[in-house]
């Protein structure tokens, strides 16, 4: 007989709404929801919210990006993600150009092996051939139904319009979801040479070569071309009003489209480029940058109308010496920041603290959305019977200082240092275990499993009969009604 774990005397907080219950575990599995429920063992939830654990969508660990690798491993990230009260991650597999997918999908199978928190990938198209095209099913046969675009990064990771528009095509028919990092990567290969050779070479001219003019229009692109080939399409880090419009746009026309604002574009903004310490300027290198603030008021506004559904980190964090790299070209700083242990936490104090979001949006954005979306759902994001035990008890009082000194992340700043947060993890379970108790992080690295997500959600086959339904059809004329000629 396994263990039984109850979760006493906390108010429940799921996306839909906030009840008063205990909760047993047994197996990992969520076993009974109810008032006065006796276990083995009890953890005390008075004064706390239950909720689904986090699920950040977006995260890039040890990965290969321009001539080094992220600093967070498997290990590492999944460690940051539970001290912040998140219990899976998905990471983007990425086959450099000419590469099979699948032996790709061997490298990151045996990277993952060490994870403490449970995990899945989404699988990039970085190159388009008859063999990319046949893999792609074969992907989705092992449980991988998302594939990523990047529509920057020229001359390394970028696709053309027209793989695009291929594989959007071989996503419908294969039940898949597209997803896409959207900027125009020739405009800003023109913008980076073009301040180079001025001689600004400092991290300023990141934000400078990336404006949001080139996001939105990359957005927009996207979005027309997976409504020609018509499937969903989820668009990755949307950091400003250009691409939030451009979503806002097509979801009020009908089109299946899922925006990503991650916490760091929804709190900082572009000024950390100009600081005089370049070490600070760097360290905040990412792509898309970070924006005036007057976009922050957009992604809020998206996550509370609902035109975004998703706040993600795309946590792909570089020690203070591989940012260094870039010393002399802002082209050659790692683009990407940590920020997988305070999602959460700094979610919570900026969005509910303020009023901005209510808990259950916050599990909504968290959490809920994002399993519905990737097809894990009710497995995932939900305080279910039978769903994964994967659950934070989340204690509304509790603060600290943010300061890598007692952060996850092996790297040696924090983008959010010396910001209070409150709102932390009292518990983080990762499928019933104890893997955060009171600030303690007590994860067993090799905890964390594959979880597979089958292809076909059900918006994606409304989608596909839509489109059969509306499609152009050939016009069958009578020989009557032709020209005599013909
Ligand atoms: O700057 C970023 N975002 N680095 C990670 C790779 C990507 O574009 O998502
Ligand atoms: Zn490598
Ligand atoms: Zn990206
Ligand atoms: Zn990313």
């Amino acid at each position: 007989m396994s263990e039984r774990t109850v979760i006493k005397g906390g108010t429940i907080v799921a996306a839909d709404r906030s009840y008063s219950a205990d909760v047993a575990i047994e197996g990992g599995k969520i076993v009974q929801i109810g008032t006065d429920l006796q276990g083995d063992k009890l953890l005390d939830a008075e004064g706390c919210y239950v909720m689904p654990g986090g699920i950040d969508p977006h995260v890039h660990l040890e990965m290969p990006f321009m001539g080094t690798h992220s600093a967070d491993d498997f290990e590492s990230g999944t460690r940051a993600g539970l001290a912040g009260g998140t219990t899976m991650v998905v990471d983007f597999c990425l086959p450099s150009p000419g590469q099979s997918m699948l032996e790709a999908l061997a490298a990151w199978e045996a990277k993952s092996q060490r994870a403490c928190a449970d995990y899945s990938y989404h699988m990039a198209v970085t190159w388009w051939s008859e063999q990319v095209f046949e893999e792609m099913e074969e992907v989705v046969k092992r449980g991988i139904n998302s594939f990523k675009h990047f529509m920057a990064y020229k001359g390394a990771l970028m696709v053309e319009d027209d793989e695009l528009f291929a594989s959007f095509q071989r996503c419908a028919a294969i039940g898949a979801l597209p997803m896409v990092h959207a900027e125009n990567g020739d405009v800003v290969a023109t913008m980076q040479e073009k301040l180079l050779a001025q001689g600004l070479t400092g991290p300023e001219g990141h934000g400078m070569s990336r404006p949001p003019e080139v996001e939105g229009e990359a957005t927009n692109r996207a979005i027309m071309i997976a409504d020609m080939a018509g499937v969903p399409l989820y668009v990755v880090h949307t950091s400003c009003e250009q691409a939030h419009e451009a979503i806002r746009r097509a979801r009020q026309k009908g089109m299946r489209v899922y925006g990503e604002p991650l916490i760091q574009h929804l709190v900082l903004d572009e000024s950390e480029y100009r600081n005089p310490n370049w070490d600070h300027a760097a360290q905040r290198v990412m792509s898309p940058p970070f924006r005036d603030k007057s976009h922050q008021d957009s992604l809020w506004a998206g996550l509370q109308a609902g035109s975004l559904q998703v706040v993600a980190t795309d946590h792909c964090a570089f020690t203070v010496d591989q940012k260094r790299f870039g010393i002399d070209d802002f082209t050659k700083i790692p683009n990407g920041t940590g920020g997988l242990e305070d999602r959460m936490p700094v979610l919570w104090t900026e969005g509910v603290n303020t009023g901005r979001l209510t808990p259950n949006e916050f599990v909504a954005a968290t959490s809920t959305n994002i399993a519905k979306i990737l097809n894990i759902y009710p497995r995932k994001g939900a305080i279910v019977e039978g769903s994964d035990a994967d659950l934070v008890v989340w204690d509304p009082k509790k603060s600290k200082t943010i300061s890598p000194a007692t952060q996850q992340s092996v790297v040696e700043y924090n983008v959010f240092e010396g910001r209070e947060v409150t709102g932390l993890p009292r518990y983080t379970l990762s499928r019933g275990v104890v893997a955060v108790d009171d600030g303690t992080v007590c994860a067993t690295p090799g905890h964390g499993q594959f979880v597979k997500r089958d292809a076909y959600p059900e918006v994606n086959k409304a989608l596909s009969k839509w489109k059969a339904l509306t499609a152009p059809r050939q016009v069958m004329r009578k020989p009557e009604n032709m020209p005599a000629c013909a």
